[in-house]
């Protein structure tokens, strides 16, 4: 498929948020927000044992505190059908497949009264010896066949032992790091109510299509009598991308007790309910020539999972399209502990992946004797080097060189400890960013009346993202009218099904069947003569032929971006903070300049978390998370940010979506960890390979003692 765009004057557009002003004065509903007559409320009742199975619930006290109306456990709570994700499978059996896992649900007719109920819920467990502790030679570590989305757990090209053996420049590290969690603002929510036969739930969800679909066979229903709303989302970060325990959990509570059932998370639920980022130990090994072009590179990846299911962090993937190498070997090693289930958070796979492999990088630029842009600059590759396909477009120098030059990165001095003002140690650093394009078929429908707006519905999701204006812009363009003249639907499964906001996939998927259904009406008003007939016109689109056709594509399709980082490390206290940030990415056509500018400085705002401040601590005695709360899991604050720059380069990528788009929620965060660290390395000229960068860790890595 080739295209040339014809912009219309919305996209591109720095347009407002449609929803902004209901968002901040409050009238826009979240999920729990919502509260039908006569609705009780659910806490749940987090295992505290970190495995074995429950023998016995006694209930009794809890029902006996004012405003109790039910507690369900596994013996009377209603029995769930077929389920596809089995961390749905709650109240089941005696199972506990790891600390924090649900074993009961207090219902009651105020918030405070369930939590009172819960924490008057006796459980007795039969427990046994767990195993929580990840390791680079954990017995129980396999090769898996797939890791996180469908990329092959392992791939070797060449010969990467004899060319990395004979190589005369050659890295070998190892990083580290725990797990992180997403923790959105708006905890994950659900309200539930039973009408007859059919059911409907406001869910905090990244796709309400997707919740309708696995609610359906649970419930023993068809879908067309669930409906699932997600009209305002507070975040998710992957951690709403499917469904999670408390929308099932609250669908359950509303069916034994014949009420509406609202339930909201607690907080420190939430670090062993809905997925985190899984811990790493990442080994890179690099060999290049003097010249520093690569000719051997292995990234073998070891992390765990659950035993409730597998998922598989897939960092090892972005070296696989990355850089020249012609000798190759990628790894994903898991071992199923007691732990919780990891899950998506944002650019999984390439957030962990590419702090190891960009640090790696930096690594052999000093070995090689070489700037670090000028290193990627000669390890430039033709194609995608794993698949052989060539790029659609690929822009990774020019962002380079384009954040080299508004950075100044030309100006530091290469040696590090170089740069010195009283106590604080100053360094720079650079890392290159990348994310997959990934695009999934969607539906969508447009509709006008004579002397209406035209009207368009799709079960997008807006997690914050400014998902429902861009599709607004994307609308407008189309029908070649102003953004004032569309009015735009999302939010429901009672509207044209849609996939979820997840894999930065969203704008591209949504924003392609929504061009197409608007097209399509517009090309049924000019049949009309521009005069829209009395009974209104409607076009439906579905994209499912053109993505079929995009699986085929032979081109590899991927952003790329540049991370620049200024950090100053206090010598006497470890604290390492950020001073300058600076982006450039290269993510095809930009379809609204405000929210991507947000989206790039939010994720690389994430990123910065992510080097200095964010980090789960997993109990080995109990296999759980110690940081159960905003205040132990640090996310940055304003205080904690620097000055930041987001910018991007105009491509225009005929190869892509007829928007020309190719996703920007992701790219932010892949990079930045590995730019600030490169920073703290060329500032302090110690080489920390593990995350967090904490105080204690920099402190004891520059010899000082806390
Ligand atoms: Mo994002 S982690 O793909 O929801």
């Amino acid at each position: 498929m080739e295209r040339t765009h014809s912009a219309g004057p919305a996209l591109g557009a720095p347009a407002v948020r449609l929803e902004g002003m209901a968002k901040v004065t409050g009238t826009a509903r979240y999920a729990f927000e919502h509260t039908p007559a006569g609705a009780a409320y659910a806490w749940p009742v987090a295992a505290t044992v970190p495995c074995g199975r429950v023998t016995e619930v006694h209930v009794n006290e809890a029902l006996s505190e004012p405003g109790a109306v039910a507690v369900l456990t596994h013996v009377n709570a209603p029995r769930l059908g077929e389920c596809e994700d089995p961390i749905l499978w709650v109240l089941q059996d005696d199972r506990v497949p790891h600390r924090g896992w649900c074993v009961a649900l207090a219902v009651a007719d105020t918030p405070e009264a369930a939590c009172a109920m819960a924490a008057a819920v006796r459980v007795e467990y039969e427990t046994w010896e767990p195993d929580t502790v990840l390791t680079a030679d954990h017995p129980g570590l396999y090769a898996c066949e797939e890791a996180n989305g469908g990329a092959v757990g392992s791939r070797e090209r060449g010969d990467f032992d004899a060319s990395y053996g004979s190589a005369p420049v050659r890295i070998d590290a190892t990083y580290t790091m725990g797990a992180l969690h997403n923790h959105p603002m708006e905890p994950h929510a659900a309200t539930a109510e039973w009408q007859g036969g059919a059911l409907t739930v406001h869910d905090s969800s990244q796709g309400a299509t997707t919740v309708q679909r696995m609610l359906a066979p649970l419930f023993g229903l068809e879908e067309e009598r669930v409906t699932v709303i997600s009209e305002h989302v507070g975040g998710g970060f992957g951690a709403k991308g499917t469904p999670r325990p408390q929308v099932v959990l609250a669908a359950m509570a509303a069916r034994h007790t014949g009420r509406p059932v609202k339930l909201a998370l607690p907080r420190a639920h939430m670090a062993c309910a809905v997925g985190h980022r899984a811990p790493t130990i990442q080994r890179v090994r690099l060999g290049a020539g003097e010249d520093g072009v690569i000719t051997a590179l292995a990234h073998e990846v070891v992390t765990q999972t659950s035993k409730v299911k597998e998922f598989v962090e897939q960092a090892a993937v972005p070296a696989r399209t990355m850089y020249t190498s012609p000798n190759s070997r990628t790894t994903h090693r898991v071992a199923a502990l007691d732990v919780p289930t990891p899950s998506w958070m944002r650019a999984p796979g390439e957030a962990s992946g590419m702090y190891a492999l960009e640090s790696a990088m930096d690594e052999l630029a000093e070995r090689a004797g070489l700037d670090p842009v000028e290193l990627r600059v000669r390890n430039e590759p033709e194609v995608e080097p794993d698949s052989g396909k060539p790029f659609s477009s690929r822009q990774l120098i020019a962002a380079l060189r384009e954040g080299a030059r508004r950075f100044g990165w030309y100006e530091r001095d290469p040696r590090p400890r170089s740069r010195r003002e009283g106590r604080l140690l100053i360094g720079t650093g650079v890392a290159s960013s990348t994310y997959p394009v990934l695009m999934t078929a969607s539906r969508a429908e447009a509709r006008t009346e004579p002397g209406d707006v035209f009207r368009v519905r799709v079960n997008a999701t807006d997690i914050g993202t400014g998902a429902r204006t861009v599709l607004a812009q994307v609308a407008a363009d189309a029908l070649d009218v102003p953004l004032d003249r569309v009015s735009i639907d999302i939010g429901s499964s009672s509207l044209p099904a849609a996939p979820l906001a997840g894999g930065s996939s969203g704008t591209a998927s949504w924003g392609w069947a929504v061009d197409k259904a608007c097209r399509a009406l517009r090309a049924r008003l000019d049949e009309f003569g521009g005069e829209v007939p009395a009974a209104g016109l409607t076009a439906v689109a579905d994209t499912s032929a053109e993505l079929e056709k995009e699986a085929a594509s032979p081109y590899a399709k991927h952003s790329f971006g540049a991370q620049f980082a200024e950090v100053q490390v206090d010598v006497d206290s470890g604290e390492a903070r950020v001073r300058r940030l600076l982006g450039v990415f290269a993510a095809g056509r930009i379809l609204n300049s405000r929210t991507a500018h947000s989206q790039f400085i939010g994720g690389m705002t994430m990123g910065l978390g992510m080097a200095l401040l964010e980090g789960s601590t997993l109990d080995p005695v109990f296999g759980d998370f110690a940081e159960r709360d905003l205040a132990s899991y640090h996310v940055p604050a304003c205080a904690d940010l620097p000055r930041m720059e987001a910018h991007w380069l105009d491509e225009d990528d005929g190869r892509l979506n007829p928007m020309g788009s190719k996703g920007i929620g992701e790219i932010g965060i892949v990079g930045t960890a590995a730019a600030i660290g490169n920073a703290v390395y060329h500032a302090t000229g110690v080489r920390f390979r593990e995350l967090p960068l904490h105080p204690d860790r920099i402190l004891a890595g520059l010899g000082r003692s806390t």
